[in-house]
């Protein structure tokens, strides 16, 4: 008999869901259009929703007609962008989340202390962008996936770090290590978030119970890709948006399915995989459709 294992921490995270209330929120109680500049989450069926219910995703400030509400993503933004939306007469609502407002803030606080700041994570995720730019740019992002890039640059003898939330933490501790004979003083805000950490243990931990796994989150989604990554170190994994992309070869003679999801992820989502499993999986074994998770 087979079974389908989901993930207890699978789906949005705090920031994710607060972003979403605040968005809808501004929807219901304000006359005048809602913009937000970029996806709010990297999830396309969750932003054609928000279409749908009139919240344009924009990708410059000036395709926002001024007097309408600019909502700032749960990734955040730099002072720039605030500054910008109200002289364009924008009313900005700020659902940046808190810990990224945190990682923000601690980059601010090295800045002010005279600490080289280092950002560590992906040069072109918003969420980095953004604390770089909240620190007018005076910070060197350290991407892990690129030492060469930055182990030669000739830095500040006190170094400061702050890194990007979904960061896995084997990741920071490898740059960590590599910045170590670089610096007189290194100092270090863990700014990884929890909800993070613990999609992150619990992936690991699920892909070494099961004989596949399924991760469910945008394409786009580095918190997912992240997840996908881990889960591949340990069996079979493979990322999809729905269930309509799973080939039934990856099922075959499988007899334990995992299925989890990034931060980004609705519950609805994940429920529309596990009814596609329940209905169309034909291989090799017998759907047990036994579901340990206790928020479908
Ligand atoms: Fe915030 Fe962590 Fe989610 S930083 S947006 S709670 S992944």
């Amino acid at each position: 008999m087979g079974k389908i294992i989901i993930g207890e921490k699978a789906g949005f995270c705090f920031g994710v869901e607060r972003a979403l209330r605040i968005t809808q929120e501004s929807r219901e109680q304000n006359q005048q259009p809602v913009y937000i500049l970029g996806a709010l989450i990297h999830n396309p069926r969750v932003i054609a929703d928000l279409e749908r219910q009139g919240v344009k995703t924009i990708s410059d400030l000036k395709e926002a007609e001024p007097g309408g509400i600019l909502l700032i993503r749960s990734h955040g933004a730099g002072p720039q962008v605030f500054a910008a939306a109200r002289e364009r007469g924008l009313k900005v609502i700020d659902a940046t989340c808190p810990f990224v407002r945190q990682e923000q803030n601690y980059a601010q606080e090295l800045q002010r202390d005279g600490y080289q700041v280092l950002v560590v994570g992906d040069p072109d995720h918003p969420e980095v962008k953004a604390v770089v730019d909240t620190v007018e740019g005076d910070a060197v992002v350290v991407n892990p996936a690129q030492p060469d890039q930055w182990r030669t640059k000739s830095f500040k003898p006190k170094l400061g770090l702050v890194c990007q939330t979904t960061l896995p933490q084997e990741k920071l501790a490898a740059v960590v290590e590599a910045l170590l004979p670089l610096a007189k003083e290194l100092k270090i805000f863990n700014t990884i978030c929890h909800a993070t950490r613990e999609r992150q243990t619990e992936t690991a931990k699920l892909a070494q119970e099961v004989d596949v796994l399924l991760v469910i989150g945008g394409k786009n989604s580095a918190n997912t890709r992240k997840l996908v990554e881990i889960g591949a170190a340990y069996t079979p994994t493979y990322h999809i948006e729905s269930g309509e992309e799973i080939n039934p070869q990856w099922l075959e003679g499988k007899k334990i399915i995992g299925v989890t999801a990034g931060a980004s992820t609705p519950q609805s989502q994940i429920s529309e995989v596990v009814d596609w499993l329940q209905h169309n999986y034909t291989g090799g074994i017998t759907m047990e459709n036994q579901v340990t998770n206790g928020h479908l």
